[in-house]
């Protein structure tokens, strides 16, 4: 995908097809009222007739008309005027793109109004164009036999009509959006494997792949003897039922001076989560193959910050492993020592992202970060609390934390603080070992980010739950590739580009 800015006249934009916005009241958009002269007032027509009633998400495709010198027109609906704003024009763009893709259209030039600058600037508009044709266009890996589809035919968008002073800024997001939609399918794509084919041994191949790619990165894999040797006991319990062995992989993109404290992420790469012998019930559990979409949010930041060559230097660690019942598997009742000396009883084996992220946080140290982040597919009590519109973000540094749930809402990847004081940690005592790995029904996601929190004592350090934002369930079925949006917004922030 070729992305670019125009800033002709909306007739005689260089494209095949040009992308104009239509209100719920029958009121053209700019652009369209621009085009409807030369059209001697077909698109007013339209409109008032209420053949093309203005709603958010319709598209009309007006076929080759005269005067146009054989360019397309795509209406597409900005819904009510009162109401508009970014919200509202993301859908009309996402509308427009899925209608382009349907099409032989190879270039399109939008012309949509856009928001208030207040609410989109100039750099965000460039970037939301870009992060939006690509996440739309986006396909998944095709494992079915047959005819395979065509992939669409739209290879070039052109974002405008901009004044000039503008087209420099804009094409410095849509640069930014296009290589977060890439990082986005790169965590997509890993997402949505089956748990049979993305391994853990098959994450650290890819991470390999990445490393080839690109000079600024480097990876190392610890293979299971490894894993022994660093006291990774936690890691290893939940591995210990399963065929599949497990890796921690550690991805450097050295981005500045060698000298400069890295930030760390780290991510929960279960590629398959039955829950160990607190077995998961049947209803739905295939979806526990995205339980690795930490881990794939992960490796799509350090491509990300490879492919802009970000100023910074960050470290990427991935605990991958798979959680299955099995006669050696770690039993509820076993207590075993993690990495950082703490004992830890395991009362249900199914809260097994935390015990991978204990070892792979205790490992962050040696990094001496600046701040460390994990994510993780942590707690079905975050969808509960938070449903799938707000990732669960926690930790012990506010200004950090405050940092990532504003990165969020700049990326339209929103994130939600929940409270993380010291009562909750309480919830997870034992009488047997140092702490518990769960802490009872209530609070569920807040009990498990304490339990992060008592692996991540002295560091700067936030968690963002993405049970429910990393994939979505029915028709449309897949990895949602959040909550790499947000992290590329908090690299580019904390890079200061
Ligand atoms: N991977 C799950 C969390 C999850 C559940 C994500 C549903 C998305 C949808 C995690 O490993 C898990 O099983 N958590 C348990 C913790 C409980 C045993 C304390 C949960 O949420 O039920
Ligand atoms: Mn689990
Ligand atoms: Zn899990």
């Amino acid at each position: 995908m070729r992305f670019e800015t125009w800033s002709t006249s909306v007739e005689t934009a260089n494209a095949d097809c040009v992308v104009v916005g239509v209100f719920e009241d029958g009121e053209l958009g700019a652009a369209a009222k621009e085009l409807d002269g030369k059209l001697e007032g077909s698109l007013s027509r339209i409109a008032s007739h209420g053949d093309f009633p203005g709603r958010t998400g319709e598209t009309m495709l007006l076929g080759t008309l005269p005067r146009l010198a054989g360019r397309r027109v795509l209406l597409s609906g900005l819904g009510p005027r009162k109401s508009f704003g970014r919200r509202a024009w993301r859908k009309a763009l996402a509308a427009a793109v899925a209608a382009l893709g349907r099409t032989a259209i190879r270039s399109a030039a939008l012309a949509l109004d856009r928001p208030p600058a207040e609410e989109l600037d100039d750099y965000y508009y460039g970037r939301a164009v870009a992060e939006i044709t690509g996440s739309t266009l986006y396909r998944i890996n095709d494992l079915k036999t047959g005819k395979k589809p065509k992939p669409p035919a739209l290879v070039r968008v052109l974002a405008g009509p901009l004044a000039r002073a503008s087209a420099r800024t804009v094409a410095r997001g849509l640069k930014h959006g296009h290589a977060i939609a890439q990082a986005a399918a790169v965590q997509r794509n890993l997402g949505n494997l089956p748990g049979n084919i993305c391994t853990p041994r098959y994450l650290a191949q890819q991470a390999r792949v990445l490393a080839r790619k690109y000079r600024s990165l480097r990876v190392r894999v610890l293979d299971e003897a490894a894993l022994r040797r660093e006291h990774m006991n936690c890691l290893l319990a939940v591995a210990q039922g399963s065929a599949e062995p497990p890796r921690l992989i550690v991805i450097e993109h050295r981005g500045a001076r060698p000298g400069r404290a890295p930030l760390v992420l780290v991510g929960k790469g279960v590629t398959f989560d039955a829950g160990g012998i607190s077995l998961k019930p049947a209803a739905d559990m295939d979806e526990m193959k995205y339980d690795m979409s930490g881990a794939a949010a992960v490796i799509a930041a350090l491509s990300f910050a490879a492919e802009v060559a970000l100023p910074l230097n960050v470290v990427g660690i991935v605990g991958a492993v798979e959680n299955m019942p099995d006669g050696k598997a770690v039993k509820p009742g076993d207590i075993i020592t993690s990495s950082s000396g703490q004992t830890v009883e395991i009362l249900n084996t199914d809260a097994e992202g935390r015990l991978v992220l204990a070892d792979a946080l205790h490992y962050a140290r040696r990094f001496k970060p600046a701040a460390v982040l994990d994510m993780a597919t942590l707690t079905g009590a975050c969808v509960i609390a938070l449903g799938h519109h707000h990732s669960g973000a926690f930790g012990n540094d506010e200004a950090l934390v405050r940092e990532l749930v504003e990165a969020g809402a700049r990326a339209d990847d929103p994130a939600w603080q929940l409270p993380l004081t010291e009562e909750y940690a309480e919830q997870l005592t034992s009488n047997f070992a140092d702490f518990a790995n769960i802490g009872g029904r209530a609070a569920g996601a807040i009990t498990a980010a304490a339990f992060l929190g008592k692996f991540t004592r002295g560091l700067s350090w936030a968690h963002l739950d993405i049970a429910g934002t990393a994939w979505q369930s029915g028709a449309n079925k897949g990895s949602t590739g959040r909550p790499t949006p947000l992290l590329a917004d908090f690299l580019l922030h904390r890079a200061g580009v």
